[in-house]
């Protein structure tokens, strides 16, 4: 039995195709999406994962970070984004606090993602230190995504948003996370934020597909968020951004031309306008002459 609407030839990807396009060497395709109408365009552009982020804290919500986003503003969103989507796996991030206060209220809270949004994967932050909780999320039945170097729930901890593993210290710790997330099963691994040296002995060490972000180009895959792809961002680019498109300037120039043809009064025209039908006008200005008539 096919669940494959007729004619509509793409494959659902999953967890094993991403395993798949990384023995094949084939690069995997990640966007961030946070509603409806970006989820439709990444992914009927074919991109391979929607990670719904907890960076809509700060691209969507206006937070300063993403310490603050609550698990009820991330459900709301992934439920958005999954009516979007058709073939892309979707990611979602399990928001700060939501993980952090024992194993029991993770797996509680992971089960929400998938029962309540239809997520397919939750990511959680950390490196080795959350092996048990991930083996805990599995065994509930829950795929995880594991994501180290610069984890941006960490910011206090990291003292803001720096480049990680650039001494020899920092590059054991990584390469131990990414073993025991491995070990643990993650369905795939982000990694943010690092030199692309470490990266690429990372990616080439574990065999679970790694998705970078300022990790270099040897990663199995690469993401970017959505608004900086098209400088919605509101901030400086970091290093690793590329614009691919300007909707500020786009969205910009729109609602300017919007204001002016208001003011001028070029909005709307005739043709933009409903019209009575000939019949009813007939009968209203017929009307309208008994009732002039009968004012003489
Ligand atoms: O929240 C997010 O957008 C992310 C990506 C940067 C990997 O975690």
């Amino acid at each position: 039995m096919s669940f494959t609407p007729i004619g509509d030839l793409r494959q659902k990807i999953t967890i094993a195709s991403l395993k798949e396009k990384k023995l094949r060497r084939e690069p995997i395709t990640c966007l961030t999406a946070y509603d409806y109408s970006a989820a439709r365009l990444v992914d009927e552009a074919q991109i391979d994962v929607v990670l719904v982020g907890d960076s809509l804290a700060q691209t969507m919500l206006g937070y300063e970070n993403t310490l603050s986003v609550t698990i009820e503003e991330m459900l709301h969103h992934v439920r958005a984004v999954r009516r979007g989507i058709k073939h892309a796996l979707l990611l979602a991030d399990m928001p700060y606090g939501s993980y952090h206060l024992g194993s029991d209220e993770a797996v509680r809270n992971a089960a929400r993602f998938v029962k309540e949004a239809g997520a397919e994967v939750v990511k959680i932050e950390g490196g080795e230190k959350r092996a048990d909780l991930i083996r805990r999320i599995i065994d509930a039945e829950i795929p995880v995504a594991g994501h180290i170097g610069l984890t941006p729930q960490s910011v206090n901890v990291m003292g803001g948003y720096r480049v990680q593993g650039k001494s020899l210290n920092a590059i054991e710790q990584l390469m131990k996370d990414a073993v025991a997330l491995d070990r643990a099963g993650v369905a795939c691994l982000y990694l943010e934020g690092i030199p692309r040296e470490v990266a690429s002995m990372i990616t080439a060490e574990v065999e679970t597909p790694t998705i970078g972000i300022g990790a270099g180009p040897d990663c199995d895959g690469q993401v970017l968020v959505f608004h900086d792809l098209v400088n919605l961002s509101f901030s400086p680019p970091a290093k690793f951004v590329r614009h691919y498109g300007d909707a500020a300037a786009e969205i910009t120039r729109a609602v300017q031309s919007f204001r002016t043809d208001v003011a001028s009064r070029q909005y709307p025209s005739d043709s933009e306008s409903y019209h009575l039908p000939r019949e009813t006008q007939t009968a209203l200005e017929t009307l309208l002459e008994r009732k002039r008539g009968m004012r003489r």
